[in-house]
């Protein structure tokens, strides 16, 4: 029945054509035109719905669809499989409970159980974010993987930064994997390895991005979308997705390549200098930070006046120069 629903509204693209009028052609009830419409928007169908007019298809739409992340893919694209799901609990768990090659991408148009950092939730609501999982089997060491999120995070903020054209303004990242724009946290990263049972050894990496696109309440003051309700929407998941996933997959060729990690230090909030706080072993620190090094390690100079690499953990900055504090 949706889709005959869309049909009727891309006839009348850009016009409204009434709820009765629908129903009737149909042969169906004005509650269950109503019905199916909210379902069409939770899948990102641009559709206005005003009183006495009916209801009306805008002629720009953000739906997240197969065919929409393979037509943005670049020529030379190095994703292998794209599988686009319209729910699922977590786009991370799917990729791990299967067994896909290199450069495989799962994108979801809604996650019901997305997981976040530190055992956290991924708010991840149907038809406004973006919810994506890459498998890579990358020839790196472990000590490496760092690297994959240092991609994924500057990834998103090159993606973003192409899209929005005629802006140059450049996305921030909070280290290591917090992406930041217009102050507010707009996407987050899980890389994950897949180890064999038997032999103990990592076969792949399943490294997950959730993008906050046109997402408006969030149960914390962090978080935030690209657009803004009132916003209007400039590019859509599936472009979102293509571009991300055809910078992440260019980066994975060569981690060890300088601009990555040169691209991450230009956005990062944490500079040289920066005060900040961190947790090691239940217990709070206080340090300055010294620079990243190349394998996006957060140099730091302890209370103490030593040196000291994180690798990983939530770090909290002192002054506040963005939101969390
Ligand atoms: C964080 O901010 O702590 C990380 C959030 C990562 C969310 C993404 S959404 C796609 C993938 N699937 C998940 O369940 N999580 C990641």
């Amino acid at each position: 029945m949706k889709n005959k629903i869309l049909e009727i509204l891309e006839a009348n693209k850009g016009e409204f054509i009434s709820g009765e009028q629908i129903a009737r052609s149909l042969a169906i009830t004005r509650a269950a035109v109503w019905k199916n419409i909210n379902e069409l928007k939770n899948r990102g169908y641009q559709i206005q719905s005003v009183t006495n007019k009916g209801y009306k298809l805008e002629i720009f739409n953000d739906v997240l669809s197969k065919d929409g992340i393979a037509k943005n893919l670049s020529v030379n694209s190095k994703i292998s499989e794209i599988i686009c799901l319209d729910t699922i609990d977590s786009t991370n768990n799917y990729a791990k409970k299967n067994s896909f090659s290199h450069g495989t991408l799962i994108a979801a148009n809604e996650q019901t159980s997305g997981r976040g950092r530190f055992g956290h939730n991924f708010e991840s609501p149907a038809g406004t974010g973006l919810y994506m999982s890459l498998v890579l089997r990358p020839k790196i060491e472990i000590s490496k993987f760092q690297m994959i999120t240092i991609a994924d995070a500057v990834a998103v903020c090159l993606a973003v930064e192409d899209l929005y054209k005629n802006s140059h303004e450049q996305l921030k990242i909070k280290w290591v994997n917090d992406v930041f724009f217009r102050g507010k946290k707009i996407s987050g990263i899980l890389t994950e390895a897949v180890t064999n049972f038997e032999s103990g050894e990592i076969e792949s990496v399943v490294t997950g991005i959730g993008v906050n696109v046109k997402t408006q309440n969030f149960n914390n003051d962090i978080a935030g979308s690209i657009f803004n309700d009132d916003e209007k929407i400039l590019f859509s998941r599936s472009e979102l997705c293509a571009r991300i996933a055809d910078y992440i997959m260019n980066f994975a060729e060569d981690l060890a390549d300088p601009k990555l990690i040169n691209l991450y230090r230009e956005r990062s909030l944490l500079q040289s200098g920066s005060k900040i706080t961190y947790m090691k072993d239940n217990t709070k620190f206080s340090a300055e930070v010294k620079n990243i090094d190349d394998l996006g390690g957060l140099v730091i100079i302890n209370d103490s006046g030593g040196e000291e690499i994180l690798r990983s953990g939530e770090v909290n900055t002192v002054r506040s120069d963005f939101s969390r504090a």
